[in-house]
């Protein structure tokens, strides 16, 4: 039980862990629910973060959780300097990727596999009864203040995101051009947004066109689900 290692993206300005089989353990940090499985927060009355979401606990007890990640900003001093720590400007990975957008990614971390129903993970109205097993793989973004981070609409994975440091938006439009937003999803440290997937299939899905949009400077860890 608790068993506990860095993430590959852990470093100097951000501290990253993930443990599995959690009972009764203290933690300090944003902390999300990486499992189907309710996590369950101690206290004088307990508290359940529900699958794939999130919270922030300070010196706070899991009671028990499957399997979460613990990602705390412990000094925000010079904390954009995080993208010197192993990670890459986005357009060296990306070759279309536009050439003036500051948007940074972390070393990837695959923390393991889970097994669900595509349909309840995005809270589609009419679910199907089928299940799927998914690899579970893990990186952080950093973008400055004001950074359009590119609109895009296809993914072959399920994505959610959790918000670590900044506030931010998940911004959806009726096209690519970015012009007409109908939607936005605010983002603050210790959310974990809704998925904005329509799932098809279990490894068919559908994304509006949408993007990120940091309002302040942001550090955000995506949650993608790949098909195994
Ligand atoms: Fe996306």
């Amino acid at each position: 039980m608790n068993d506990t290692r860095p993430l590959a993206f852990d470093g100097r300005f951000v501290k990253s862990a993930l443990i599995e089989n959690v009972e009764n353990l203290a933690v300090t940090g944003v902390v999300t629910n990486l499992s189907d499985e309710p996590l369950i927060v101690g206290g004088d009355v307990p508290g359940v973060v529900p699958a794939w979401k999130s919270t922030i606990l300070r010196n706070g007890t899991i009671t028990r959780a499957r399997r979460v990640s613990v990602i705390d900003v412990p000094e925000t001093e010079n904390h954009g300097g995080v993208v010197f720590d192993g990670w890459d400007w986005f357009g060296d990975c990306m070759a279309e990727f536009p050439r003036h957008t500051p948007l940074y990614i972390s070393p990837k971390d695959e923390v393991g596999e889970v097994t669900l129903n595509p349909w309840h993970f995005s809270n589609h109205p009419a679910p199907q009864g089928e299940t799927a097993r998914y690899k579970i793989q893990l990186n952080l973004w950093w973008a400055p203040p004001q950074t359009d981070a590119a609109i895009h609409n296809t993914h072959d994975f399920l994505e959610i995101h959790t918000q670590i440091f900044g506030k931010g938006r998940i911004q959806i439009f009726t096209d690519e051009t970015g012009r007409q937003l109908y939607r936005e999803i605010a983002t603050a440290p210790g959310d974990t947004h809704d998925p904005i997937v329509r799932v098809d299939g279990t490894r068919s899905f559908r994304y509006p066109w949408h993007r990120g949009w940091t309002d302040e400077s942001c550090i955000w860890m995506a949650i993608e689900l790949h098909p195994v």
